[in-house]
């Protein structure tokens, strides 16, 4: 591949990764990008790097460009090794450039790197780099999602480069979004967005808000947002930050996520009539075996619904595994504005729904109590008795979901 000119002297020269399935436990059946920025005026600026086994890519897309010796500038946004390690790389070509970061992101990169030789210049939210007919404005945004994240504006090209916010894990010929939604459609491109949203940046909608609103504060004129993974968007920048908002506002679809695990059938058998009685309360459903279903998009089918149901038997008094890794999961995302419930079926000891009730109270979510177990395998008077569960925490989830309409 070859940089891509994407604002007038701006370039992306990132690398596209078809093949990665599992980013740090986190899986991508799209791949993803590692977008990185080359900006050429009289003091070349490169604004990120990529993933360590991607330089030779990211170095030859420059070389494209100009000779990387030439780099006097070099923006770190964040430090996360899937845009940071290949510093090494870039500095042994361009050793003379400077390193512009925030202050928690050259504590960072000490750690990683021995940074010894190299020049640094710490930033903080206003400082402006001039690099000649580019004045590139650094905003920090810390806890999006690093402590040392920030974003490079670039006034007279409007453009945002907005490291991981905004981002998407796909791994696409399109650069831009309208290129991708030709060829695909704003249904899949938003379905990045909401996953990526909500394996990632979950914990910090509150952080993301006012992010935003001091963003807009600033009066920055913006018609571009290049991220660092997926596409760049460019017909309508206005529609992920609408996107954003929403999410950070909670909301969600009128939908039950049914999240379940199963030993020998029993708490699957108890999903179904469940599912039929919130059906037959005019609600969708999506059911979701956890050992059939990689965590991250189970996390993606709880933060599209309104409300999540989990089915759990007990095993030792205590949650299926599976389940309780989820829910371990699930806490350190610190979801809001969901309602929860559980079921399941156990032998000779319950537990694993007293404890899954638990659990959503300790992550503060709404819950709709009681749950509803049964004993060994279902009778059809159980089933009836799910069925009825399932219509009665629908009518709950229509009444919590009226407080976001
Ligand atoms: Fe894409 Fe936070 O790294």
């Amino acid at each position: 591949m070859k940089a891509i000119e994407i604002k007038k002297d701006v370039f992306w020269v990132g690398a596209i990764d078809w093949g990665v399935r599992d980013f740090h436990g986190y899986v991508t059946p799209n791949g993803t990008t590692y977008n990185n920025y080359l900006i050429i005026d009289e003091q070349i600026t490169l604004v990120d790097t990529v993933k360590h086994n991607f330089h030779e890519i990211a170095i030859d897309n420059i070389k494209s460009v100009v000779n990387p010796a030439k780099i006097a500038n070099l923006i770190i946004n964040h430090i996360e090794p899937d845009h940071a390690s290949s510093i090494d790389k870039i500095m042994g070509l361009a050793p003379d450039a400077t390193i512009y970061i925030s202050e928690r992101g050259k504590k960072g990169l000490d750690r990683y790197f021995d940074t010894s030789k190299w020049k640094f210049k710490i930033v903080k939210t206003g400082d402006i780099l001039n690099t000649g007919r580019y004045s590139l404005l650094f905003l920090e945004t810390p806890m999006i999602h690093w402590p040392d994240s920030m974003m490079t504006y670039v006034k007279e090209a409007r453009l945002l480069i907005s490291q991981d916010a905004f981002g998407q894990h796909l791994a696409t010929s399109a650069r831009f979004d309208d290129e991708f939604v030709e060829c695909s459609s704003y249904a899949e491109l938003d379905d990045a967005v909401i996953d990526y949203y909500s394996n990632i940046l979950m914990p910090f909608g509150q952080l993301i808000k006012a992010k935003i609103a001091e963003i807009e504060k600033l009066g920055l004129e913006i018609d571009m947002i290049a991220p660092d993974h997926g596409v760049i968007w460019r017909r309508e920048p206005k529609r992920v930050v609408k996107k954003y908002i929403d999410m950070a506002d909670g909301k969600a679809s009128l939908r039950v996520a049914i999240i379940y695990d199963t030993m020998w059938y029993s708490t699957e058998y108890m999903t179904l009539p469940i599912m039929q009685g919130i059906r037959d309360e005019g609600i969708d459903c999506k059911v979701i075996k956890l050992r059939a279903t990689p965590m991250s998009v189970a996390i993606k089918e709880f933060w599209k619904s309104r409300a999540c149901l989990i089915g759990t038997p007990t095993l030792n008094n205590v949650m299926f595994p599976t389940v309780a890794e989820f829910m371990t999961h699930l806490r350190g995302l610190r979801p809001k504005n969901r309602i929860a419930g559980a079921f399941g079926s156990y032998g000779w000891g319950g537990g694993a729904v007293k404890e899954a009730y638990e659990e959503f109270k300790r992550m503060g979510l709404e819950v709709a109590e009681p749950g509803i177990q049964v004993i060994y395998r279902p009778s059809a008077e159980d089933e009836k008795q799910c069925y009825a569960f399932g219509r009665s925490f629908a009518k709950k989830v229509k009444e919590y979901h009226k407080k976001f309409e």
